[in-house]
């Protein structure tokens, strides 16, 4: 096996950074291929937390190769400091390679961001405010930045003035925000290419020449599939494609050469952001599994909203994905409750509905269906081995099996990369 994708089979924060940090021991590749920094990802090695919000979780391994792709939109500033801090805690940082195709976040998009956020006033999607979605808007409409176009002095000036142009126009007209200086803009971002250029590199060639000499390359999704902007719950969703297919297009490598997909899921289900979600709790249960679990945002310190597993949603993961398995994150913090709930349908207007409906609205007004276990009393942080689990824990695993449909693959029990419990050879 050597092309492993784990995309987040929720609405992102699964723990995939630390999944994927839990793999690349076995990887000799981890690539990045969508998103940017709207996504924080955690690793935790003993006892010393990483926060990424560009750099693959693979870093922290010192022979890894690690690769921002095409897909990944880059803010150059963000990714500058990044590097300096993993530099600062002694990460050798000197293995990464970025895409000349990948997108620049400009500091436009982060202001265009704040204010659509502001206009959309009661309908706001809860963005991170990080220019994601504008930069992503800008590939699109043709008019973006490549990081390959900050090695160009001459070409880097022409498109920047024309696309600053429109840019400042409806800033300035549209919104009465102070235009941002060309000058300052273009030197800045000249000295951020210079600064990038020794990473910079075709990396589709270095990841198709990877699978094709046999060495296992695995790809690290970002957000989740319910925010991917084609099969999420849309318009609450982000600007790209965390579902599996985009680490093809995102990465320059064909479907046929992926050998295995696996999601992350939580043992139950978060969300930070707005927009429908069945089964949140609003009430003391929800506040008691945001505690325990200190479910605030990596990227933004929000509170995230906190609600039971949903079955309904991960059939959909496992459908748009094609999983192969699921990776089930911080059982650990259902410890102690009495029981637990899976939703395994949603009833609309009377009537059951067992798949994720096609319909924005009719999600937003589903009721989920429950099914009730009952919980364990044991802390459960200090185990490594299946068997070792209480009766209940493996009761909960086998029935989110039942309703997913696949097979569980990893069980996450703690943070640190060692609190891991791999049911399988995963490559
Ligand atoms: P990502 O965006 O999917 O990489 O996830 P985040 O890093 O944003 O959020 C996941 C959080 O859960 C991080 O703080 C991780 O350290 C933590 N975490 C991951 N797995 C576990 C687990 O099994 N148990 C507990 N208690 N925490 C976990
Ligand atoms: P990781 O990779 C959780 C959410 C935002 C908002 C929506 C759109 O850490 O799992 P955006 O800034 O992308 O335009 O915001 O998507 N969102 C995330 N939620 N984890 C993430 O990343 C997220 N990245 C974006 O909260 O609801
Ligand atoms: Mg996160």
């Amino acid at each position: 096996m050597s092309a492993v994708v784990v995309v987040g089979a929720q609405w992102g924060d699964e723990g995939k950074g630390k999944v994927i940090d839990f793999l690349s021991e076995q990887a000799d590749v981890v690539v990045r291929h969508q998103g940017g920094n709207n996504a924080g990802h955690t690793v935790v090695v003993n006892d010393q937390e990483f926060k990424l919000h560009l750099v693959p979780s693979g870093i922290l391994y010192p022979d890894t190769l690690c690769v921002i792709a095409n897909g990944v939109v880059i803010d150059p500033k963000v990714l500058l400091e990044e590097l300096a801090y993993l530099n600062n805690r002694g990460v050798d940082t000197r293995r990464l390679r970025i895409s000349s195709k990948a997108h620049v976040v400009m500091p436009y998009h982060a202001k265009l961001d704040a204010v659509n956020e502001d206009r959309r006033g009661d309908q706001k999607i809860g963005t991170t405010l990080r220019g994601i979605g504008p930069a992503y808007m800008d590939k699109a409409a043709r008019v973006g930045i490549r990081i390959g176009d900050l090695l160009h002095p001459e070409e880097f000036r022409e498109r920047l003035a024309r696309v600053l142009e429109e840019k400042n126009h409806i800033l300035s007209r549209a919104y009465g925000v102070e235009p941002f200086a060309f000058d300052d803009l273009y030197t800045t971002f000249l000295d951020y290419g210079q600064a990038l250029k020794p990473y910079v590199a075709d990396t589709a060639i270095i990841i198709n020449d990877a699978i094709d000499r046999g060495e296992r390359v695995l790809f690290e999704g970002a957000q989740g599939t319910m925010l991917d902007i084609d099969h999420g719950t849309y318009p609450f969703v982000t600007s790209s494609h965390p579902s599996a297919g985009g680490a093809s297009i995102g990465a320059g490598v064909g479907p046929t050469k992926i050998d295995r997909v696996y999601g992350v899921a939580k043992a139950y289900t978060t969300r930070v952001g707005d927009g429908p979600f069945p089964t949140e709790l609003t009430d003391a249960v929800g506040d008691d599994i945001r505690e325990r679990g200190h479910e605030y945002g990596t990227t933004t310190g929000r509170a995230r909203r906190v609600g039971w597993l949903d079955a309904v949603v991960l059939r959909h993961a496992v459908r748009i994905n094609g999983l192969s398995g699921l990776a089930v994150t911080r059982l650990d913090v259902l410890d102690g409750l009495k029981e637990l709930k899976i939703a395994t349908a949603y009833e609309y207007e009377g009537r059951p509905l067992t798949e994720f409906p096609d319909s924005a609205w009719v999600f937003r007004d589903a009721q989920p269906v429950y099914e009730t276990l009952p919980g364990w009393d044991e802390s459960i942080g200090t185990i490594r081995r299946l068997e070792d689990l209480p009766t209940n824990a493996k009761n909960y695993l086998k029935r989110i099996e039942a309703v997913v449909g696949v097979p569980v693959v990893l069980v996450s029990v703690g943070r640190e990369r060692s609190s891991t419990i791999p049911l399988r050879e995963l490559f």
